[in-house]
């Protein structure tokens, strides 16, 4: 057993608009700041759970509602059936990431929480066994099992899930000098609430289209055909559905590209939205009009981001996450 453990989780773009539930891409804002949440796990008397950060207000105070809380139960059920035993700990969640947002928050605190867990108790489970606790652990808070946040969240870059329990996720090729601008307006819209508006059957001309788009979206992957795969990057399973949860899509997705953005989709099930850019200054300019434009409180915020091929780490301390970009 280790002494202390400190994990990393960092943000993700659930579907990049081309694969509903199916890819998932993981960001670090290019400012080197860290942006996610973090979880420590220290030995303790007996078992129990803190919550800080500065998003830690927006959730509810008792534990047994917590999902890190959850998380300790589940990797404990887990210890007990290999007849690993179990000890007391003390688990903190520092809750950067506001929940209902879009960038895979509660993937961030479940896979955090799940690493760290790991870490201390010595990598009793492997990286496949890990991904499968995590996705069962976010259906608890999204209502049905999907990896698309939690997968890169945890390994990092961009993640292809397969429906197969021996590999649940597959790594695709990065455009890794794209700059991807990340706008959180700050009004909560919640996955459960997103998943309900979808209709539950879609017309074949859909799904043809759908399987053409993403099939075409990781083959130009794998070539870098950078040019291809942006032009791909097409939502028709969710977007059409959710567009009105946010504020102003349509005009805000029409300005964007106008303004040279690569594509523009919704994070998730919203409500922060991406725009994918070719340079810096494009990048720099959106930002700014998204600050202006699409921001609807003091706590919405807009980052500059690449892709983040690493995803969970161990880190030293607790870093200071709160001044955002
Ligand atoms: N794939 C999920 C959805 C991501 O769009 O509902 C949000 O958890």
């Amino acid at each position: 057993m280790s002494k202390k453990t400190a994990v990393f989780a960092p943000v993700s773009i659930g579907n990049v608009s081309v694969g509903f539930d199916s890819l998932g891409l993981a960001l670090r804002p290019i400012d080197g700041q860290l942006l996610g949440d973090v979880v420590e796990v220290e030995a303790a008397q007996q078992n129990n759970f803190e919550l800080t950060g500065d998003f830690a207000d927006r959730l509810p105070t008792d534990r047994e509602s917590n999902i890190v809380w959850l998380v300790l139960q589940a990797f404990e059920a887990e210890l007990i059936v290999r007849q690993i035993p179990v000890v007391a700990v003390k688990v903190t969640l520092h809750k950067n990431i506001p929940v209902c947002s879009g960038m895979g928050s509660s993937a961030c605190s479940v896979v955090a929480a799940f690493v760290a867990l790991n870490d201390f108790y010595q990598q009793p489970f492997d990286d496949n066994q890990l991904l499968q606790l995590m996705g069962q652990a976010e259906a608890k808070i999204s209502g049905s099992v999907h990896y698309d946040n939690v997968a890169p969240c945890f390994l990092g870059g961009m993640q292809l899930m397969l429906n197969n329990q021996e590999q649940v996720t597959l790594s695709l090729p990065l455009f890794k000098d794209i700059y991807w601008v990340l706008a959180y307006p700050d009004v909560e819209v919640s996955t459960q609430a997103a998943r309900a508006l979808l209709p539950a059957v879609y017309e074949r001309s859909t799904l043809i289209s759908f399987g053409q788009n993403l099939a075409g979206f990781v083959a130009a992957c794998f070539q870098q055909d950078q040019a291809l795969a942006f032009a791909l990057l097409k939502d028709e399973i969710a977007e059409p559905y959710r567009a009105e949860l946010l504020p102003d899509y349509a005009q805000t997705k029409q300005q964007l590209l106008k303004m040279n953005s690569l594509a523009v989709g919704i994070s998730g099930s919203g409500p922060t939205i991406f725009s994918a850019c070719e340079d810096l200054k494009t990048a720099q300019q959106q930002a700014t009009w998204l600050e202006k434009n699409y921001l609807q409180t003091e706590h919405g915020f807009v980052a500059i981001c690449q892709a983040d091929a690493t995803g969970t780490r161990a880190i030293d301390s607790v870093i200071n996450t709160q001044e955002l970009p």
